[in-house]
């Protein structure tokens, strides 16, 4: 089982430098960076064009359609007909791939290490030493016909009793996301109003959540944004671009309407300073186990398992390992945190 397992991979502890980091206020107001931060500030989200070269990013897609094929039931991405649940790894309605090991793949590891990806983090941080979340990918396959219906979620990926920028979320998308494709849906600008929203709707019954860390909004709530001229809008995505967003912007996946499969792997870093010691050793047990966690970097949340359930039993097709085990560079094993647990911690 997957909690006998320890790999590890040991590089020296790191330090923090003393000087104090400037991270972005995300606050809407006008700012002059001159890149996608403008964008970000203002509203919540933006797209960082090209982060991952459109060479890569074609391969990491293949990669992805190899993975799916290599489970061996039967799945072939040349074969409409094979887009069955009983030919494919489990991928809820969302999209999503949660067991499996996959949050440890290679080819996941590469993307999170893409230096256009890091870097885009690094600056709107003002921060190097960034520790990366564990997350799943996105497979949203078109034409599914035994799928659940992928309803809309509007949520917040942060607690609404703690108010100001805390986590910036990310995507790497690798097909091309165009107005009528898969992918992500995001209430513009509406990460400045996050907190007069919750004061205002402070007495409105509340979605349930498995988490504090997420906030689902009810129709009054969609109703007092529109009230307000905030306007949803698909974000629109080449292959190789990373998406980024401020965990209080609204926002949630849609389907494809068109032929074109969904491919994302989400790319969630904050600064180490963070995260406590007791994250840090949380997170390394996640990694040593091949465990993936939420966006949330601070490993807030493992997952207990990579056991993923079909049909209410365990997948015969589990694996407690990845099908290629992570191999990091210096710079990309530090994203893990490791390096950063203190000797005497
Ligand atoms: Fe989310």
């Amino acid at each position: 089982m997957a909690s006998t397992i320890t790999i590890t991979q040991t590089q020296p502890t790191v330090t923090l430098s003393a000087a104090p980091s400037k991270r972005m206020d995300l606050d809407g107001k006008p700012t002059s960076f001159g890149d996608f931060r403008d964008d970000l500030n203002r509203d919540g989200f933006a797209v960082i064009k090209g982060a991952v070269p459109q060479d890569r990013a074609k391969a990491y897609s293949n990669k992805i359609y190899s993975y799916l094929e290599g489970f061996g039931l039967g799945y072939d991405r040349y074969d409409e007909s094979t887009k069955l649940k009983s030919k494919l790894p489990v991928i809820n309605e969302k999209g999503m791939i949660m067991g499996y090991g996959i949050c440890h793949e290679q080819f996941v590891w590469d993307i999170r290490g893409e230096p256009g990806v890091v870097e885009a983090f690094e600056k709107v941080y003002d921060d190097k030493d960034l520790i990366v979340s564990f997350d799943v990918i996105n497979t949203q396959l078109a034409n599914r016909t035994d799928m659940p219906e992928n309803k809309p979620w509007p949520h917040q990926d942060q607690d609404p009793r703690k108010h100001g920028f805390r986590c910036l979320q990310g995507l790497v998308n690798l097909n091309p996301s165009g107005p009528n494709d898969g992918g992500l849906i995001v209430c513009r600008g509406a990460h400045v109003v996050s907190e007069e929203f919750h004061n205002a709707m402070a007495d409105e019954p509340r979605i349930p959540a498995w988490t504090p860390e997420w906030y689902g909004f009810t129709e009054n709530g969609l109703k007092w944004l529109e009230e307000r001229g905030y306007k949803w809008e698909k974000v629109c995505a080449e292959p190789g671009d990373l998406i980024v967003w401020d965990s209080r912007t609204p926002h949630y996946n849609v389907p494809t309407k068109t032929n074109q499969d969904r491919f994302a792997v989400y790319t969630c870093f904050m600064p180490v300073q963070d995260a406590t010691q007791e994250d840090l050793i949380r997170k390394k047990e996640a990694f040593e186990k091949r465990l993936g966690t939420t966006h949330w970097p601070n490993a807030k949340h493992v997952a207990g398992s990579n056991v993923a359930m079909r049909d209410g039993k365990p997948d015969p097709a589990n694996r407690d390992l990845p099908l290629e085990e992570p191999v990091l560079s210096e710079r990309v094993y530090k994203l893990t945190g490791i390096p950063y647990i203190k000797a005497e911690a």
